[in-house]
């Protein structure tokens, strides 16, 4: 009896086991938010899931994707983390096992929403327009046949081919992705893979069915295995799709590798929690090269979210273990906050080193108002504005589309070149994808003033990054390739601060240095991405901003003022990162300036911070992967070495001479006081590896701008003293004109403030007066880049979120111009106007 009951569990449990093995990954079942509660677990690698969910009273669900000892399970709708009060109460079970101690981490699912960086877009030309314009009215003439010529050689028969002027720009010429040359090699994408993340993907298109991937697809919000779009908006993931693989038939247009495989995968159309999520970012990853993501968390300048843990985690999965190790490619879209002071360095999807984060630039080469900058920004590509959008395919069997916009439809055009590259050179890695992105692009827009030049000579602009994505360029480079050497990193001990920032244009510098010796053990040749992991409190998280200074003296905006953003959460364990410092050395003194730009009553204290450097390695033999969030330990996260010694903070002058003083008391008392220099028992140990960092040397005495006080009497008698006092004569000259040029300011926020009390709309009136000056301060929000110094440039791109750029384009609609006239006298704010022309658009865009 006894052994007949052993061999039915046995079978049972094999059963489990192959039913475990059979789905990929095992499996995908149904999920009902509604009426269950799902925990993920990560167990000890004895444990055996099935008899934990019996401990636990739940469920067994299956396996996390990819995620080896990582599972979801399920249980009865409560308020209660069943896990966490099982973990509380240590039930012994019967053997004596103590199953919590299998438990390495536990985390209740609170399924989501993630939002898609779908923009408005500006109405499309009227058909009549387009028929004049496609038609070669407005093309130049020369331009139009080449098109057409390479349209026949390549038996390109796509009724909307010339309407893509993404792929081969007739009016304005060069803007485009300068793909036809490819084409015209053979290279179009065979044998390369995309999945396209998002609400679905129409697989019974004609314009898709021959590219769609089955292997690779699935739907996350219904858990079966077609990505079908089946709400009335799941129409993105479509979209996207058409412009990486529409197919060359006769169908709307193609795509820019017409022959790459798409898969469809669905998680966008309802809730989805991390685990799902998870399990999506690693579905198929040996067979789906690149995932194409168009979505994030909102970009309304206020938000401040990264993915969960356990997304964190596929994600590295993904980087180690995809394509058979060579890492997955993750493009991410840059988000369409840039009107709301967004940013894309506040979102950690697109500020991972191990996204490619794609922002937009319009037909005309223009910066859409829509797309966001960032330190973390690789490049753009082309997107909606100038009056024009993206053409492509849509739901339906042959259905096409001419809206689409916004950061969304840069990311996808992005992962197609990506799939350009890859059918050239498969075996290329992660990381060498991001340098041909980086070292290929094309720099445009040079005069615009946002331009600065990095370590390694080439430009970096945290609107455009390394520059527009050049299809031809790319391949051509990845043709003759030297693949890069595995990924190493450094980093440092976490940097106690605890000192109040500064209000004004001042700020709190708080510097570290790296030694060679430092980066010799950590295996560290060079540096491609820059961390800076950051914890400050603030009354009003948008007043922060952050700059980081490396070595070079290359200065990335890693926060900007955001000021929509009144969070009092601060700056929770976040990690900035930068792409400006790729290729510089590393060593010598980094230095953040946290700065609290507005004088109100908020304020806040930058608590600790540390800087990662991650990089090629100098000999490939010992170098590592990394390992999972979490997992670095053996049971926990090791906490880092802290220590409060390696850093010297020091407050900038500000240029408001009030404020100077209210910042730092009396300057006379402690000019050049390293705060928190109090060494302690962590401390020492990082000062084995940093033996100078105590001392005072050369270079935290030569700290540009730090010292103002040293030009009091008081101080400095020796040449170099002397030096400062001379710069610092200069400085204060500097600060008399900025304190003129911020009272004049002052006036006039005051006034559009006073406007605003009013009652009336406060951008909307700014935008109508006459003022440039005005305009670029309301203009840019939060976009502290150019705020300052670029008011008129930010002045357009808000203009451009009225949907007013066509008036300079050459579809200006008389109609349009009249509402929008009359709007303004009824006082119709921005967006709800915005709003309607969308919602007219995406009518015309059904019924086409
Ligand atoms: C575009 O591709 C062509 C080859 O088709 C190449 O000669 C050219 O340099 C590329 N760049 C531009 C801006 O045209
Ligand atoms: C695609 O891959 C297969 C198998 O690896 C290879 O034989 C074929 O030549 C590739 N096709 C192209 C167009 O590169
Ligand atoms: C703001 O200033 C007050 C008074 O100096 C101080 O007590 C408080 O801790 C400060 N808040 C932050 C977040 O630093």
């Amino acid at each position: 009896m006894r052994l007949t009951a052993s061999w039915i569990s046995l079978l049972l449990q094999l059963s489990t086991l192959e039913l475990a093995l059979a789905a990929s990954p095992p499996l995908l079942r149904p999920r009902d938010y509604h009426s269950k509660e799902y925990y993920a677990l990560q167990l000890r690698p004895s444990a055996v899931p099935e008899e934990m969910a019996e401990h636990l009273g739940l469920q067994f669900e299956g396996q996390i994707g990819q995620l080896n000892d990582h599972y979801l399970f399920s249980g009865p709708k409560t308020d209660e983390d069943v896990v966490h009060e099982f973990r509380r109460r240590r039930k012994r079970d019967s053997s004596g096992v103590d199953a919590n101690d299998l438990i390495m981490f536990s985390e209740k699912q609170t399924p989501k929403k993630l939002e898609k960086r779908t923009v408005i877009p500006p109405p499309p030309p009227h058909l009549k327009e387009k028929r004049q314009f496609w038609g070669g009215m407005r093309s130049d003439q020369n331009l139009l046949q080449g098109m057409m010529d390479i349209g026949q050689k390549l038996n390109i028969n796509d009724p909307i081919f010339l309407e893509q002027w993404h792929l081969m720009n007739t009016v304005d010429k060069g803007h485009d992705v300068n793909v036809t040359g490819l084409w015209l090699e053979g290279i179009t994408g065979h044998n390369s893979t995309v999945a396209i993340v998002d609400d679905g993907l129409d697989m019974y298109s004609e314009d898709l069915k021959d590219n769609y991937f089955a292997e690779g697809s699935y739907d996350f919000n219904d858990h079966v295995a077609e990505p079908r779009p089946r709400l009335s908006d799941d129409r993105h993931g479509t979209r996207c799709a058409g412009e990486i693989a529409a197919v060359r038939n006769d169908v709307c247009g193609v795509g820019v590798a017409y022959d790459a495989k798409v898969a469809g995968i669905r998680i966008l159309s309802k809730q989805i929690s991390d685990a799902d999520e998870a399990i999506a970012l690693n579905y198929a990853y040996q067979q789906n090269q690149i995932y194409s993501c168009s979505w994030g968390p909102p970009d309304d300048g206020r938000s401040m979210e990264a993915p969960g843990v356990l997304i964190k985690k596929a994600i590295l999965k993904g980087i180690n273990e995809g394509r058979d190790g060579k890492g997955s490619i993750f493009v991410f879209a840059s988000g369409n906050g840039a009107a709301s002071g967004d940013n894309c360095n506040f979102d950690g999807y697109t500020n991972s080193i191990y996204s490619i984060t794609v922002g937009a630039i319009d037909r005309k080469g223009q910066h859409p108002y829509y797309s966001e900058h960032c330190s973390a920004q690789m490049v753009v590509t082309y997107s909606s504005g100038s009056g024009d959008a993206i053409h492509t395919t849509d739901v339906g069997t042959n259905q096409c589309y001419s809206g689409h916009g916004g950061t969304s439809a840069a990311a996808p055009l992005a992962a197609g070149i990506f799939a350009l590259v890859l059918s050239v050179r498969p075996e290329l890695t992660w990381r060498d994808m991001q340098y041909l992105a980086k070292n290929t692009a094309v720099v445009f827009n040079e005069d615009d003033g946002l331009w600065d030049k990095t370590a390694s000579g080439q430009l970096f602009s945290h609107r455009y990054g390394f520059g527009k994505l050049d299809a031809y360029a790319i391949v051509q480079a990845a043709k003759e390739f030297k693949q890069v050497k595995p990924q190493a990193w450094y980093k440092s001990p976490v940097l106690s601060v605890n000192h109040e920032i500064p209000q004004g244009a001042g700020g709190l510098k708080s510097e570290f240095k790296v030694t060679k010796e430092m980066l010799q053990k950590a295996n560290l040749e060079r540096i491609e991405h820059v961390q800076v992991h950051m914890n400050a409190k603030h009354g009003r998280r948008g007043d922060m901003s952050v700059d980081l200074i490396s070595p070079e003296g290359i200065v990335s905006h890693i926060a900007t003022r955001r000021d929509q953003d009144s969070s009092t959460a601060g700056y929770k364990d976040w990690n900035f990162m930068s792409v400006k410092h790729w290729g510089e050395s590393g060593v010598g003194t980094w230095s953040v300036i946290v700065r609290d730009t507005r004088e109100n009553q908020y304020n806040g204290t930058l608590v600790d911070w540390s800087l990662i450097l991650w990089g090629e390695s100098i000999n490939a033999e010992t170098a590592e992967l990394h390992p999972l969030p979490g997992e670095e330990g053996q049971q926990k996260a090791k906490p880092r070495p802290t220590t409060t010694a390696a850093v010297t903070t020091t407050m900038l002058p500000s240029t408001h001479p009030a404020d100077h003083s209210e910042a730092t008391g009396n300057p006379a008392d402690h000019p050049n006081r390293p705060v928190n220099s109090k060494p302690t028992g962590d401390a020492n140990k990082a000062n084995e590896e940093n033996p100078t960092a105590d001392t005072p040397d050369l270079d935290s005495t030569t700290d540009s701008a730090s010292y103002l006080p040293s030009f009091l009497p008081t101080f400095g008698v020796s040449a170099a003293t002397q030096a400062w006092i001379y710069a610092s004569l200069v400085l204060i000259s500097l600060f008399i004109f900025g304190f003129s040029f911020y009272v004049i300011k002052q006036r006039r926020k005051a006034r559009a403030a006073r406007l605003a009390a009013s009652g009336m709309d406060y951008e909307f009136e700014a935008l109508d007066g006459e003022d440039e000056e005005e305009r670029g301060g309301v203009a840019s929000g939060g976009n502290s880049e150019a705020a300052a110094t670029k008011g008129g440039k930010k002045a357009r791109d808000l203009y451009d979120a009225f949907g007013a750029s066509d008036s300079e384009g050459m579809f200006s609609d008389d109609e349009e111009e009249e509402r929008r006239e009359s709007d303004r006298q009824r006082g119709i704010d921005d967006s709800s106007r915005v709003g309607e022309e969308g919602r007219g658009l995406l009518g015309r865009g059904e019924r086409s």
